[in-house]
């Protein structure tokens, strides 16, 4: 097995193992949150650079749960036709492409806001769902990391909630929960459920059992990322990890969560060495390795990572990009 064998999520075919995770190019979009020319251009860049599939940068369902000003929108029909031009072009190069949706949060505490804003949310969410499938997307990434709403919402640290959306044994995950409920119907063998959680909320234990949660859930592939580790948001605390694990500790929590979950999952976090990935993917530690600043210096960090497979390896490998 090599990074560059395909791996089917229901009838995706996803080309290889190597993944582009969602990646916000705030320079590349404008105050009204539309999808532009270059915006399509970076993702054509890297699909014709081999990427196995594309994750869309976080994609806001809401005008006030955007992260900065030019972060791009799914809060209404008008945002499909750009959306759809960028899964267009991905398809050109026969990438599959799903596109990760998002909601900032709020200055105010998970705990503060009404249960009525949040069943509102919930609304917007499943719409933009919606409308993700009809843009001509393969599937959608909840994100559910990185100290945003929802990672909020499963952090036991900052859901102090006594509603429906507060955390309860065995349901740990409310808001999401409802959510792939009510969408169910939506995501059938074309179209993937993937969620972005916070391998860390804020332990890796906490994380081992949201991950389980999610898979009984419905979920298709799960991505390990970062999560809310302390009520400082500022302050990143590293989990406790084997010395003598070689990469970085994000990755480590994918590996570790996978372990618990028979569903697929992606890990991600300072990849740049094709040697790196291919160690995880040939050891079965990760079905996926996310490569995000690497693929922001080569889009066609596949292709790139092919020459030096065979270069370090010495053996040439036939790879459909
Ligand atoms: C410029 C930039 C934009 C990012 N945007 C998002 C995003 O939209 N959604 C998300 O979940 N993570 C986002 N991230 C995190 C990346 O997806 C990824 O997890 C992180 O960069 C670590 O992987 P890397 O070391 O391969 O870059 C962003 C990171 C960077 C550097």
């Amino acid at each position: 097995m090599t990074i560059f064998d395909s791996y089917k999520v229901k009838n995706i075919e996803i080309k290889n193992r190597i993944i582009l995770p969602p990646l916000v190019r705030f320079s590349k979009v404008g105050r009204d949150g539309l999808v532009t020319e270059d915006l399509v251009e970076w993702y054509r860049d890297v699909a014709m650079g081999g990427a196995g599939m594309i994750i869309v940068e976080a994609t806001c369902v809401a005008e006030d749960g955007k992260l900065r000003h030019n972060q791009i929108g799914i809060w209404n029909d008008t945002f499909i036709p750009g959306l759809k031009s960028i899964a267009d072009e991905c398809k050109k190069y026969n990438t599959p492409v799903i596109i990760q949706i998002h909601h900032a949060g709020f200055k105010e505490e998970i705990a503060t806001i009404t249960e009525e804003k949040l069943d509102e949310i919930l609304e917007m969410f499943i719409k933009a769902f919606h409308r993700a499938k009809k843009a001509g997307f393969d599937g959608i990434e909840i994100h559910g990391a990185h100290t945003y709403l929802i990672s909020q919402l499963n952090s036991r640290l900052w859901n102090t909630r006594k509603d429906k959306y507060g955390i309860k044994k065995n349901n740990r995950v409310a808001f999401s929960k409802m959510l792939i409920e009510k969408t169910r119907d939506i995501f059938d063998e074309n179209f993937i459920l993937c969620y972005r959680m916070g391998g860390n909320e804020p332990t890796l234990e906490d994380g081992i059992e949201i991950a389980k949660e999610l898979e009984l859930l419905g979920v298709d592939l799960l991505h390990v990322s970062s999560g809310v580790p302390l009520l400082d948001i500022k302050q990143e605390v590293k989990i406790e990890m084997p010395i003598a694990f070689p990469l970085d500790w994000v990755i480590y929590m994918g590996v570790e969560i996978k372990k618990h979950v028979k569903i697929p999952v992606i890990g991600v976090r300072k990849i740049k060495e094709e040697k790196d990935a291919s160690w995880l993917i040939e050891n079965d530690l990760l079905d996926f390795v996310a490569v995000g600043r690497g693929m922001i210096a080569r889009p066609d960090w596949v292709r790139w990572a092919h020459k030096e497979y065979e270069r370090r390896t010495g053996t040439k490998i036939r790879v459909d990009y």
